[in-house]
């Protein structure tokens, strides 16, 4: 198969890492890739939502098989633009149809579809600013702390979480782009994530500890892939503010047997009979994010692609050939497939530029990367200029090992976290250690 993967993170080396690792991949092109998927592929300088490009390209190239990394396409339709095409439409795209995609691009539609199939999840109320009253008298009956989330696409931004009442006011006011004095408002009165917070969800705060659960669908059948925990502050004891995700384990202690079946009873067949149900075509991958509150799996949200750093684990404890179940996504034959998870654990640790998620900058040699030994090393933020590998990025390298436990694999990818210089490094030393 010749095989085109969109994106640039760590998500999509650690992606075409383990495509490249198949023996059904004849060619993989990654677009537009980083100075880590150029070592597994080749990368062709196209953006993700260039779909005109995209076409073009797949039909020079005779692409068989397209698998989406990053959301954006997807909500954008891509799944749609190749289905609609006259020369496109036999080629399968790995990832949802817009409509699918919508679990991920609209926090209104997410809620409202796990409220139609009784899936748990935090309470909720969705407003706008005609409703902005009764978004302030529902406030008033949630405890605190408050959970606001923008309604659409905001990168990861959108989701404020505020301890008193008095700011949960004035935080909504300011996303719906009112004027919420007398405090003062911001300037302008613009929505605070512009289009994306003209609709505001409220939900009730969950306490609990998180994990991400994915899984591969065509659409009847589904298959769980390794769960993973990310970690998404900044600072150590998850402090300061939210990143992309500072590392990752896998497996999650407290995903047992036994709460991975409650997740499977509750959440997952329910997701993908909904999807059915709603005569939603979807054909890729979901990830669940969940909390457990007290023993209880609840869905914080959905995604509609894999999670990145999770994906910097996943890959390493799936040992099933992961091309050939993406072809069973495409031919509608995944319940014929096998996974099979690898027993040994896997961790990631983040090396992020100075000042991340603030104002970095880029552009720094990192060097080092030869020295590595005994980790996996997944390019996140990377480019190669004259020949050299430099910083492109937040979030930069992805240090991925095994070990026999999660102990041993984080001793790993610390030792070679240390031997990877660039100016302004920072990683979190306490990947794992809550667990
Ligand atoms: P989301 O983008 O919906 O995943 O939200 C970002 C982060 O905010 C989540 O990973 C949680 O840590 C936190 N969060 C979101 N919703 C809730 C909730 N209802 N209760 C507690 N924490 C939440
Ligand atoms: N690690 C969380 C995400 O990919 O959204």
């Amino acid at each position: 198969m010749k095989i085109l993967l969109l994106g640039s993170g760590g998500r999509e080396h650690a992606l075409a890492w383990k495509i490249a690792q198949s023996e059904k991949c004849e060619k993989l092109y990654i677009a537009p890739g980083n100075a880590g998927t150029a070592d597994v592929g080749e990368n062709v300088n196209i953006k993700v939502n260039d779909f005109e490009g995209i076409k073009a390209f797949c039909l020079d190239k005779g692409i068989t098989m397209v698998v989406v990394g990053p959301e954006d396409p997807l909500v954008n339709g891509i799944y749609d633009f190749f289905k609609e095409d006259e020369q496109l439409k036999r080629t399968p795209v790995i990832g949802p149809s817009k409509a699918g995609a919508r679990l991920e691009g609209s926090k209104d539609f997410a809620k409202g579809f796990m409220q139609r199939h009784g899936i748990p999840t935090a309470a909720y109320r969705t407003f706008t600013a005609a409703t902005v009253e009764e978004g302030i008298s529902f406030l008033k009956t949630l405890q605190p702390p408050y959970v606001l989330k923008a309604d659409g696409l905001c990168a990861g931004k959108g989701v404020l979480i505020v301890p008193t009442l008095e700011e949960a006011k004035h935080t909504l006011m300011d996303m719906l782009g009112l004027d919420s004095s007398p405090r003062g408002g911001r300037e302008g009165a613009t929505p605070m994530f512009g289009d994306a917070s003209s609709r505001v969800v409220i939900e009730e705060f969950l306490d609990g500890i998180e994990c991400s659960v994915f899984v591969l669908t065509d659409g009847n059948s589904y298959k769980i892939l390794p769960e993973a925990k990310d970690y998404k502050r900044i600072g150590e004891g998850d402090t300061g503010l939210n990143t992309g995700g500072m590392g990752s384990v896998s497996p999650v202690p407290f995903a047992t047997k036994e709460w991975m079946q409650k997740v499977e009873d509750r959440i997952i067949r329910p997701t993908v009979e909904g999807l059915k149900a709603e005569g939603i075509d979807y054909k890729g991958f979901i990830f669940f994010g969940l909390i457990n509150v007290k023993g209880e799996p609840k869905v914080i949200e959905y995604n509609v692609r894999m999670g990145d750093p999770e994906t910097e684990t996943v890959m390493l404890r799936l040992k099933s050939d992961l091309v050939d179940l993406f072809e069973g996504v495409a031919t509608g034959t995944l319940a014929e497939k096998e996974v099979v998870f690898d027993e040994r654990a896997a961790v990631c640790v983040m090396l992020v530029s100075g000042g991340y998620p603030g104002a970095y900058e880029k552009g720094f040699p990192i060097s080092g990367l030869e020295d590595i030994w005994g980790s996996i090393v997944f390019h996140a933020g990377t480019a190669l200029k004259d020949g050299e590998v430099v910083t492109n990025g937040g979030r930069v390298i992805a240090v991925s090992s095994y070990g026999k436990d999660k102990e041993e694999a984080l001793q790993k990818s610390f030792a070679n976290a240390k031997l990877i210089k660039f100016e302004g490094k920072n990683f979190r030393r306490d990947i794992g250690k809550d667990l």
